[in-house]
């Protein structure tokens, strides 16, 4: 029987010592498990061969989705922060899944190799001044959440990739803000040959948080 649920994992191994390094799940995160929950019929019915998340940080939704999906999924995560691949790696293990983790940028170590079928990215989204996305290697968390101009430094990196890494039925989420332009950013994927829909939104303390689901033109999904 397939379940609807995706419960979220145990991250009891994590310390307040791991959160000085590693982003610990917020709002944004479970907004998107939330959408991820929502539409687990369509991601079941997909039958998903490999899923990455960018920026996993803690593995807190990696893992979520590799325990949800089943082990027949190939599920991988990439984080430009070494410590959030360290926390990715125990977030799996300590929950029972097996998740590949790689430390680097976006989805640069797949380029040219694989065709993704889930593509999930939390990505950095605070608008703060370029200088903090750039001039904070020596700051793992702040690469967590400053998305430099308008908040979208990190995000429009990704954007024009999707076309080479996404399977021609895959499916992309991503959290979002209103401050990101997220009309505009609708109007980037779609140049890009992506349709996409506002699939969740919260406001949380003043912010706008949204999650997109982007899928290619072809691809008629409703
Ligand atoms: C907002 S946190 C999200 C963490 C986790 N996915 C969650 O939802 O709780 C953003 C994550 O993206 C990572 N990140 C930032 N820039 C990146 C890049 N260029 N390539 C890969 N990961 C990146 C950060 O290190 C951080 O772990």
């Amino acid at each position: 029987m397939p379940s609807f649920k995706i419960e979220t994992p145990s991250l009891s191994h994590l310390s307040h010592e791991d959160y000085i390094n590693v982003y610990e799940p917020a709002e944004d995160s479970f907004l998107l498990l939330d959408a991820l929950e929502d539409d687990l019929e369509l991601l079941q019915q997909r039958r998903p061969v490999l899923c990455l998340e960018v920026g996993s940080g803690s593995g807190v939704v990696t893992t979520a989705i590799a325990r949800t999906l089943g082990a027949e999924v190939f599920c991988l995560a990439i984080d430009i922060n070494q410590a959030a691949c360290s926390a990715t790696n125990c977030t799996a293990k300590e929950n029972g899944v097996k998740v590949d983790v790689i430390n680097g940028d976006l989805v640069t170590p797949l380029r040219g190799v694989c065709a993704v079928d889930l593509l999930v990215f939390n990505p950095p989204y605070v608008p703060t001044p370029h200088c903090e996305v750039i001039t904070s290697l020596e700051e793992p968390l702040t690469r967590a959440w400053a998305g430099g101009e308008r908040g979208r430094e990190v995000m429009d990196r990704l954007f024009p990739l999707l076309p080479e890494v996404l399977a021609p039925q895959g499916l992309f989420y991503m959290v979002a803000i209103e401050n990101n332009d997220v009309p505009q950013i609708r109007e980037v994927l779609s140049a890009l040959g992506f349709q996409s829909h506002v699939v969740k939104q919260r406001r949380v303390r003043g912010e706008h948080l949204v999650v997109l689901r982007c899928q290619k033109h072809s691809d008629s999904l409703e």
